[in-house]
């Protein structure tokens, strides 16, 4: 297992490029089922989760040629139907496999993902959805049975706001038959991205990156290039580099306004955010003001940028409360803060953060993908040197982070355990 060692206290200048969504490139890679021929999907980031998604794709009978940030799938093989156990837990975004296969070959047998470190994330929205669609869903030893003559067009309304549901149903319906309506869908601008590869494929599409989503099914799809669009966590995620070192940096090849709750509350915060065409420009304040956040589904704050905001924070001239409305157990990251010397207290889904002085640098575990991030960020602030350790989590949504904050100057290397 690798770790990180950091040495903090060195503010970050000099210019990052942002990587492909991980976010976007999940979903798409398995939209590529729905049409049999080659696809090629290019501005891939080098990610765990994105061989793990290869090897699902590949367990189904599909060609896969990767050589850099290009992918080729090639689907006309898929004579599989079904996504293990043993690759649906490492990655649960799998299950998203189950649409598109009903779709194409009207049946399908996938794991249940169960439980991750930041909440049960169920995927009954998901499934609610299918048989709405037409599907017959059976739940067995632990797997979701699955078959469907054809897919017929209905009316969706989401409980909640769900990412994941909103993609698996708008990729399940693009060829069913007759016209689908998701309500209350997610508004992520990953699901515009998937939207966009789909109506390449043929699908015909409208509202995708509102709440009402209309789909009418056509008879079939064909295979597709794409590229993925920017990665707008990672981007956060460097924002908040620059801000917790007082550092000035130049971020490439990202949306801007894929953030605008994170830009909003980092400018309460003070730091200067400035943009021109795709560089944007994020200069550190020498003191971070606290601010309060509440994470909401987009367009609010991004559950995924919490951690890492708390991180910055933990060292603001002032309090904040930062509190968690979308998982159930996203502060693993406190326990490990609180080792750097924060000091911050959980009630329920939010957090009180009393910023101070300065972290002091010390040792620490990672528990999921972005708390790595966030410990990252605490340990880029203290003082003396920091090691993170169990960074396979990282590793599965972050490409060559270290290299790239090596590259702004932070002294980050990484080392086998
Ligand atoms: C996606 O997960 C992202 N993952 C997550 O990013 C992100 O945190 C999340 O959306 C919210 O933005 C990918 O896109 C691969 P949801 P997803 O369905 O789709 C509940 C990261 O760090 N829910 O929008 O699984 C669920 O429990 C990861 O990159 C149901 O109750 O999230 C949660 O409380 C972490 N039933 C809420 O909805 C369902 O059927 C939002 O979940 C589905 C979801």
């Amino acid at each position: 297992m690798d770790k990180l060692i950091i040495k903090g206290g060195k503010k970050l200048a000099g210019d990052v490029t942002v990587s492909g969504s991980k976010n976007a490139a999940l979903p798409i890679f398995v939209s590529t089922l729905l049409a049999p021929g080659q696809h090629e999907i290019s501005n891939v980031p080098f990610l765990r989760d994105i061989n793990t998604t290869i090897k699902v794709l590949e367990q189904l009978g599909a060609r896969v040629d990767g050589n850099g940030n290009v992918v080729k799938i090639d689907t006309s093989g898929v004579n599989n139907f079904e996504a293990t156990y043993e690759l649906v837990k490492t990655m649960r975004a799998s299950v998203l496999v189950l649409g598109p296969l009903l779709a194409r070959f009207g049946k399908a047998r996938v794991s249940l993902p169960g439980g991750c470190a930041i909440g049960a994330r169920p995927i009954n929205l998901h499934l609610k959805g299918l048989a709405a669609l037409g599907a017959e869903i059976n739940l067995t030893h632990g797997y979701v049975e699955a078959k469907a003559k054809r897919l017929k067009g209905a009316r969706i309304n989401f409980d909640v706001s769900t990412v994941g549901g909103t993609e698996h149903l708008m990729m399940a319906a693009a060829t069913a038959k007759g016209e689908t309506i998701l309500e209350n869908a997610a508004r992520e601008p990953e699901i515009a991205d998937l939207a966009a590869m789909l109506t390449k494929m043929g699908a015909d599409i409208e509202g995708a990156g509102t709440d009402t989503i209309r789909i009418r099914g056509v008879e079939a799809l064909q295979p597709a290039s794409h590229a993925v669009m920017p990665d707008r966590i990672e981007a956060g995620t460097f924002m908040v580099a620059a801000a917790i070192t007082g550092g000035d940096i130049r971020i490439h090849n990202m949306c801007l306004d894929h953030l605008d709750a994170v830009v909003f509350k980092l400018q309460d915060a003070g730091v200067e955010i400035t943009h021109k065409d795709k560089v944007v420009r994020v200069k550190g304040p020498r003191k971070i003001a606290g601010v309060n956040i509440k994470t909401r589904p987009y367009p609010g704050f991004p559950t995924d940028m919490q951690a890492q905001f708390m991180a910055l924070m933990t060292v603001a001239d002032g309090a904040s409360v930062i509190s968690e409305n979308i998982f159930e157990n996203r502060f693993m990251h406190v326990s490990e803060l609180l080792r750097f010397g924060a000091d911050i207290v959980v009630e329920g889904n939010s957090a009180t953060v009393k910023g101070v002085k300065k972290l002091s640098g010390a040792p620490v575990m990672a528990t999921d993908l972005r708390a790595s991030a966030s410990l990252i960020l605490a340990g880029l602030a203290a003082d003396n040197t920091s090691e993170v350790s169990r960074i396979y989590h990282l590793d599965r949504g972050y490409e060559a982070i270290e290299k790239k904050l090596a590259g702004l100057g932070a002294d980050i290397v990484r080392v086998k355990e």
